[in-house]
């Protein structure tokens, strides 16, 4: 498993947000400023790309913001969420960051505690859909 860095959205993180957020889970703003102000992480099996995730700084909260985090559906299971992750935490660590945020799906929450996230607030609603913010101490 290859994981590289882009500066720009790549095409490959493009499409695999687009199978994943919007074909199989039904949200629509997927694109938005953020992605401008991101760097995107696409891991590759061979040459395929098989996962994403991008990592920004958010201004207003002061924190590093872990997000858009998507494994296609048949490589799921096998370790490269965890490894597309634990990338972007270095990635938070070179930027001088001390910890990761991640406003995560409800549905996904079990997969981040089980990499070291804990829950910081409340459930709120985004999208029409459950999410809650969890973090993780990264030094
Ligand atoms: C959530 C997601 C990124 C996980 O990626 P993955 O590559 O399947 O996860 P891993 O194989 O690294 O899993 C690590 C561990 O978490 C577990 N896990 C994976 N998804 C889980 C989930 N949704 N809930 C609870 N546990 C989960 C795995 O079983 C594994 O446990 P183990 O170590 O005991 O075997 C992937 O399922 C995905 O892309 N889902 C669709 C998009 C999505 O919901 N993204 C999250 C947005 S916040």
């Amino acid at each position: 498993m290859e994981i590289k860095v882009y500066r720009k959205l790549p095409e490959q993180a493009a499409k695999i947000r687009v199978e994943v957020f919007v074909n199989e889970q039904g949200f629509c703003d997927e694109f938005d400023d953020t992605d401008n102000n991101a760097v995107h992480l696409v891991a590759f099996d061979d040459k395929t790309a098989v996962a994403t995730a991008r990592v920004f700084y958010d201004r207003s909260q002061k924190i590093y913001i872990i997000g858009r985090i998507a494994v296609i559906k048949s490589m799921r299971k096998q370790n490269i969420g965890t490894q597309i992750i634990a990338q972007a935490e270095k990635e938070i660590l070179k930027q001088n960051g001390d910890t990761a945020y991640i406003h995560a799906q409800m549905q996904a929450s079990g997969f981040y505690k089980k990499i070291g996230y804990s829950e910081t607030g409340k459930q709120d609603v985004e999208q029409g859909c459950k999410h809650i913010w969890m973090a993780k101490k990264l030094s």
